[in-house]
Order: C-alpha cells, then sequence, then structure tokens
C-alpha cells in the first residue's frame, strides 16, 4: 500500500494501531466507568487487546450478538446455498454450523456442485460441506440444479445467494416470494432499479436481506473506524483507495491463442466435464448464450459489472464507513480495455475520484472553491499488484492503512519509523503522541491485538455476516429481543443500495466520459430515480 514501507515501519505502524485502540478502549472505559454502564463495544476492545488476544475472539460481542448462552429452543437456521462456485464454496467453508445448517444447494455446472462438498486442500478457505457435516454429508444436503426447485423446498428458511451478478435481483426476489430470508453476494445487484425492487420485496414480505459486503462484519475494519472517528488522525481530506493485481498468465491453448492470448483470473478454464455435461440447449435454457458467459461472467455487461461492482465496490464501502456513511457528491472516473486484447466488454484498468462531504462540509456553499470536501481516489489496476489492495487514510496528524484486510498501520506526524499512542488533548479528544513506552513488552503485547486476533488470519467477516443473519432470524422468530427492528443485518438494503449506487455511477461516469454529481433521489429506495436508466437488463433468469 505504501510504497517503500520497510517491514521495521511496518512492525512499528502496527504495533502503533494496536496500542492507540487499547488507549481510545481505557479512555472509554474510564467514562463507562463514571457513568457506571455496562460492557459496551470500546470495553471489549480493551479486553482484547490487553489480554493479547492469543485465543480467536468472538466478533459476537463485538458486533452486539450472542453467542453462547442461547434460548433452549434456539436452533439453527436451515438453508439453502444457491451458486456453489468460488464464492459459494468461501462461504461454505466460513459457515458456523451452530447458526446456520445447510440443508440444500443449488449450482448447474456439475464440477461445483462436487466441490463444494469435498472443498480444497488447506490453505483454501473452500473446505467443503464434508468438513463441517462429514463425509456423508450428501445424504443430509439435497442437491438441485433448478433453484425454484430448492427454494420449493418448505424445511429451508434462509438462502445465502452466491450467483453471477445478473441473477441476484431475480433470484432475491424468487427467494423472498417464496418466504425465505436472503443473504446475497455483492454487488447487490446489476442495476439500481433492481435494488430498489430488492428491498421493495424485503419490506412487503417482512423477510431480511443481508448483502456480503463482508467489511461491515471485519473486526480489523471496526478498530480502524474506531481509530478514525476518534479523530486522532485530525483532519482527514484524503483516502486512497486501490486494488492492484497481475493475474496475467500466456494461454497454454496454442489454437485459441490468436483470439485470446493472455488469460486471467476473470478467464477461468472450463472443466471438461462441464463442457460435456452440460449442452447447448441447457444452457440457453438458463438464460446464458453459451458455456464461455456462464463460466467467465465477469467478463460482459450482460453478466456482469466490471471492476467498479467487483472490486471497487468493496473499497468504496470502506471509505464511506470511514466517512460516516457519508454520500459522495461527485465522481470523476476514467477507464476501459486498455491491455486485453479479446472479447472482454468490461474494463481491466479503472481510476475514480470521489468527492465526498467532509464534516463541516455546507450544501450552500456548493459552488465555493472553499469547502470541506474529502477526496477519495481508487484505481484497479489488472497488470501490476506492486501495490496490493486496501485503503491509505490521510489526515492531518496521522496516516492509517488497511492493508489485505488482514493488517492495519498507524503513523503520526514524526513518520514511519516513530511509535505513538493516544493520549487526553486538550479539549478531551484523543491525539496521537509520541510513545513515552516503546519497551519491547508492551510492542509484543499490543502486537498480537486488533491486528492479530488469535493466532490465525484475522477473519475477513464472512463467517460473522452469516451468523448475524442467521441470530436476527431466529431471535425474532422466538420474539428474543424487546426491540424487533434492532435485528438488522449490518449490511442490509439501503447500505447496500448506496454502495452499489457509489460504484454503478462511476461506470456511468466511465462511459460518458464525464463528471457527475450524485442525487439523493438514487439513495432512496422509494423514489423511482436511478443513475443508470440506460443500464436496462435482458431477459435475466
Ligand atoms: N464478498 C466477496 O468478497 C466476494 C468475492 C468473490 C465473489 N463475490 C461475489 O459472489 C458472486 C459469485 O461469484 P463467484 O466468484 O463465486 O463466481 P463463480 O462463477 O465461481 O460462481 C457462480 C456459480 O453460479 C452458478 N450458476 C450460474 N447460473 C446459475 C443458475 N441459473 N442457477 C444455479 N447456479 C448458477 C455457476 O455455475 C457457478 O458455479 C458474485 O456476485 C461475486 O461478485 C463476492
Amino acid at each position: 500500500m505504501a510504497l517503500d514501507m520497510t517491514p521495521e515501519q511496518k512492525e512499528t505502524g502496527k504495533a502503533n494501531f494496536n496500542r492507540v485502540v487499547g488507549k481510545l478502549a481505557d479512555a472509554d472505559q474510564q467514562a463507562q466507568d463514571q457513568q457506571a454502564q455496562g460492557v459496551t463495544r470500546r470495553r471489549f476492545m480493551q479486553g482484547l487487546v490487553a489480554a493479547g488476544a492469543t485465543a480467536p475472539v468472538s466478533a459476537a460481542a463485538y458486533f452486539g450478538y450472542r453467542y453462547h448462552g442461547f434460548p433452549s429452543d434456539f436452533r439453527p437456521v436451515r438453508a439453502g446455498l444457491i451458486g456453489c462456485g468460488d464464492e459459494g464454496g468461501v462461504l461454505a467453508g466460513e459457515h458456523n454450523p451452530n447458526f446456520v445448517k445447510f440443508i440444500a444447494c443449488c449450482d448447474v455446472r456439475p464440477t461445483n456442485l462436487r466441490r463444494i462438498f469435498t472443498g480444497e486442500p488447506l490453505p483454501s478457505p473452500r473446505r467443503g460441506f464434508n468438513h463441517h457435516y462429514g463425509i456423508n454429508a450428501k445424504q443430509d444436503i439435497r442437491q438441485y440444479e433448478d433453484y425454484r426447485e430448492l427454494l420449493a423446498n418448505p424445511d429451508i428458511e434462509m438462502v445465502v445467494i452466491a450467483l453471477p451478478l445478473h441473477l441476484h435481483a431475480q433470484a432475491t426476489i424468487d427467494a423472498m416470494n417464496a418466504g425465505k430470508h436472503v443473504l446475497c453476494e455483492k454487488l447487490m445487484a446489476w442495476n439500481i432499479r433492481q435494488c430498489k425492487q430488492m428491498i421493495q420485496i424485503a419490506n412487503e414480505k417482512d423477510k431480511l436481506l443481508s448483502i456480503g459486503h463482508q467489511r461491515h462484519y471485519s473486526m480489523l475494519y471496526a478498530h480502524a473506524n474506531e481509530v478514525v472517528n476518534s479523530g486522532v488522525l485530525g483532519d482527514v481530506k484524503h483516502i486512497r483507495a486501490l486494488w492492484h493485481r497481475n493475474n496475467v498468465r500466456p494461454n497454454p491453448d496454442a489454437n485459441a491463442r490468436r483470439d485470446r492470448p493472455l488469460l486471467d483470473s476473470w478467464f477461468p478454464l472450463i472443466p471438461a466435464e462441464d463442457r460435456e455435461r452440460l449442452t447447448a440447449t441447457r444452457i440457453r435454457e438458463l438464460g446464458y448464450k453459451d458455456i464461455n458467459e456462464l463460466c467467465r461472467w465477469r467478463l460482459y455487461i450482460r453478466t456482469g459489472g466490471g471492476l467498479m461492482a467487483e472490486l471497487g465496490s468493496h473499497q468504496l464501502d470502506a471509505c464511506s464507513i470511514f466517512l460516516g456513511k457519508k454520500r459522495p457528491l461527485s465522481v470523476t472516473a476514467v477507464g476501459g480495455t486498455h491491455f486485453y486484447a479479446d472479447d472482454r466488454e468490461v474494463e481491466d484498468h479503472v481510476y475514480c475520484i470521489y468527492e465526498f462531504p467532509g464534516p463541516n462540509y455546507n450544501p450552500h456553499n456548493a459552488s465555493s472553491r472553499r469547502n470541506d470536501i474529502v477526496t477519495v481516489t481508487y484505481s484497479s489496476i489488472s497488470t501490476n499488484g506492486f501495490e496490493p489492495y486496501g485503503e491509505c487514510i490521510m489526515g492531518s496528524k496521522g496516516t492509517l492503512v488497511v492493508e489485505l484486510e488482514q493488517a492495519a498501520y498507524l503513523w503520526g506526524l514524526q513518520g514511519r519509523s516513530t511509535d505513538v499512542t493516544a493520549s487526553a488533548g486538550g479539549g478531551g479528544a484523543p491525539v496521537l503522541d509520541t510513545s513515552s513506552s516503546s519497551a519491547p513488552t508492551e510492542r509484543q503485547a499490543t502486537a498480537t491485538g486488533a491486528n492479530a486476533i488469535g493466532q490465525n488470519a484475522v477473519s475477513r467477516g464472512y463467517r460473522e455476516e452469516m451468523e448475524h443473519l442467521a441470530y436476527c432470524i431466529r431471535m425474532r422468530e422466538l420474539g428474543m429481543e424487546s426491540d424487533r427492528d434492532q435485528l438488522q443485518p449490518r449490511c442490509g438494503g439501503p447500505a447496500a443500495m448506496a454502495d452499489a449506487v457509489i460504484a454503478l455511477t462511476a461506470n456511468q461516469a466511465m462511459k460518458n466520459r464525464k463528471r457527475i454529481d450524485f442525487k439523493s433521489e438514487w439513495f432512496d429506495p422509494a423514489s423511482d430515480q436511478v443513475p443508470d436508466a440506460d443500464m436496462v437488463e435482458q431477459s435475466p433468469r
């Protein structure tokens, strides 16, 4: 993320981050003690950091749902998985059967319907149903090739949808009409009109709709957000977000090399078994032009949404959270197929500039040069992965980098090699200070905290998003919470629709080569105004 960061500077940045998270928790604890309130989020954070957190820490407590001590009639929510491809495999691998018990799955590709049970060898997160339910899992988890048949199964309470983008809306609407709660993968839908329909049907049917922007359930991001919102970074006027990678490889098929000399991860090879078993008629019945479109749906506009839908939406989601869930004011974007010379319709390089309102932004002063604007730049590059992915939040008093959903680094004004901590500022608000104590013991204790939840990789939030939805479903059903409205997914329809508006409006800016000002109606589920009225879907199924 930062071009010339040394391992030592990273270590300092990590320790700074953990120390400041702990200090903020301390300060919050003192305030809590004064008010004699119970366990709070920050108090929990303090426990996490102070204890060194060598055992995996339950995100449930942090995100406000129970993990143990359920009422005796709490049963896992019976679920069906629709779409058993790469991401369906991750979700199957990550789910917690104490909350979500899969009893059905659906896919049209025989190889994926098999892999969803067997999984892949470690370190792949696709551990397969057999890992959770034993080698006879197939006996208890019914397999379907038509998701409508799965939806007709009355035992299923909730579905997890990990289908190509163009099918998200139709599958969600069909599921809700069949009486199911839904966790649908991001991007919420192929166009904004569909997002509004999804919210409407959830309201009409009184079903829970959650969208899989997993950063809403990442403790690393939650801690980073606490740091940003504490004010220790000073005035944040710029965030640099990026997702860069290089999956380019020569096409091994000499016959196909003329049309497609290079391959990448959006052009997976198609297993012979899928080619043999899926006839052209069957594929057309499914609404695809051919097997290429089914397996490489990300490359085509009819089925995908390009880099902004697939990658940029994650990071703009994070940026808008860091900026207080604000909506952007404008976007300017440049992008195109600048590298690959094949039939792909989506861009391989994207560069965007968003203007977000700062805390003192005055809408009546919008035309003035002097206004409180936060600029967010986003780039997605497919030919160079030197800097991988993450967000760099640049304040007047400090810099915070969140990298690869796995680590966060914090530095003060003194630079990347200086230890900092948080202390009470003059007005009571915390400020970054050169650390008075950087004894190795303290550094070591804090370094195992927020950046290293347990000894394993930091949870990216997939498991928690499924747990929480299941918790909300069951607790609502049992009438266990006094305030039913609190039992809502953290990334529900309106929040996810905002992410879709932000991503898909950048596509419009790119396509039309112009700066676009966001309209509040686009974010309003009740309004029929959309930023992408020209995106009219063709025969979705
Ligand atoms: N949250 C994340 O970090 C994350 C990461 C990767 C992908 N995703 C999202 O997950 C979704 C799926 O992506 P993927 O990488 O798994 O794609 P994929 O192509 O690997 O999987 C899609 C699966 O859907 C199946 N399918 C297609 N049409 C179907 C139909 N009509 N009925 C039943 N099955 C059908 C395909 O056979 C395939 O197995 C996308 O929306 C993507 O954006 C999210």
